[in-house]
């Protein structure tokens, strides 16, 4: 769909049923793992974002520390256990390191908690005050795929750094930044036959709409297969593609992903920025470690793509993918996973007007990532 075809298709759905969950975007991304402290480095130092909050024993925090990081509008939290009996534990010793809170910026976190469990949600959290001298946060949330949750957070009454019981992080080590600017879009991966069922979790529960598919014949090579589906919010500041393996003579890379996260869950964010060439090249030099492409993809991309403002053999250099659709281009890497359990990794994307998801590059991509799982043993 363009993006008239998708104005056009929210009116009709609000015109039904209301626009019952408005979104005003990502609030944050909360990952659990197994040592906050060192991912907080790894995240400063490698991908450039910066201190800005925290929680611990320092502050009171006895069971759980939490380092919460920004780069322009995108905000993560890391949170490790601080003993053995948090239930955190149980998420790590299941999937490793990984995203287990997707919070989504409301307006009502009450209302927004109300009208997704009256449409068949399952409750991870009911709505809770918190407050400091900085006045006062609500927060409600629900499941949604495996034991990922979105938090519905309202913050309206809040004007501290980050949520009550977080003191500001300052701290003596402060890479800079890598231009990374805002989420794009994040990634969830399901089980088998499972894609529609979850693609009409986000319709009826949360009043999102499907905006793209792909079916196996889009996204296969000669081995592996996915299936996909990309929901979006109705202002599209929100949009969840989701995944779910199909047939091919070898394993899916999303059954490869479920097979070690032991699990439904998110398979990859994407970052924005808004120039991918200097971005891939300050992550690169700072030891970010990105998917090769081969050469003949290059061969091939000036008679596929037309006219574009980079210069391609610099794009060669680096291994940045480019699709166009009918709107505009976009160019688009992907990292390896970033811990030992292939699970999660991530997409660094500058859009040029185009609003799809790469679908040129899907051969590419995949030829690539089979020959990492051929070396993982796990193709
Ligand atoms: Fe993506």
């Amino acid at each position: 769909m363009n993006t008239k075809d998708i104005a056009s298709t929210l009116e009709k759905v609000y015109k039904e049923a209301g626009d019952f969950l408005p979104l005003n975007g990502t609030d944050y991304v909360e990952f659990y793992v197994g040592n906050a402290k060192q991912a907080a480095h790894f995240y400063k130092t490698a991908f450039g974002f910066q201190s800005l909050a925290y929680k611990g024993l320092e502050t009171g925090s006895q069971d759980y520390s939490s380092y919460v990081l920004a780069q322009d509008k995108i905000r993560i939290v890391l949170t490790t256990p601080l003993n053995s009996k948090s239930p955190i534990n149980d998420h790590l010793r299941k999937h490793g390191d990984g995203v287990k809170v997707i919070a989504l910026w409301v307006d009502d976190a009450v209302k927004s908690y109300n009208e997704t469990i009256s449409r068949g949600a399952k409750s991870f959290m009911e709505p809770s005050k918190e407050e400091d001298s900085n006045g006062f946060v609500i927060r409600s949330g629900v499941y949604t795929y495996g034991e990922t949750v979105h938090l519905f957070v309202e913050r309206k009454n809040y004007n501290g750094i980050f949520l009550p019981g977080y003191k500001a992080w300052k701290s003596d080590y402060n890479p800079t930044t890598t231009g990374l600017k805002y989420i794009d879009h994040m990634v969830g991966n399901v089980g088998w036959n499972e894609m529609n069922t979850w693609a009409e979790y986000y319709q009826k529960v949360m009043g999102f709409v499907n905006v793209l598919s792909f079916d196996d014949k889009d996204i296969s090579t000669e081995y592996s297969a996915l299936m996909s589906k990309v929901m979006s919010n109705g202002n599209g500041r929100i949009k969840f593609p989701i995944n779910e393996p199909a047939e091919g003579k070898k394993r899916s890379q999303i059954e490869e992903y479920i097979n070690f996260y032991e699990g439904q869950g998110v398979q990859h964010l994407a970052l924005a920025t808004d120039n991918i060439i200097e971005t891939v090249s300050v992550l690169k030099s700072r030891g970010v470690e990105f998917l090769t492409i081969p050469t003949v993809y290059y061969d091939e991309l000036q008679s596929r793509v037309g006219k574009i403002d980079e210069n391609i053999t610099e794009l060669a250099k680096l291994g940045i993918l480019v699709d166009r659709d009918d709107e505009g281009y976009m160019l688009q890497i992907f990292t390896k996973p970033v811990e030992d359990r292939p699970t999660l990794f991530y997409e660094i994307i500058q859009r040029k007007g185009a609003t799809s998801f790469g679908k040129g590059n899907f051969k590419a991509l995949f030829e690539s990532i089979e020959l990492e799982q051929a070396k993982r043993g796990t193709l």
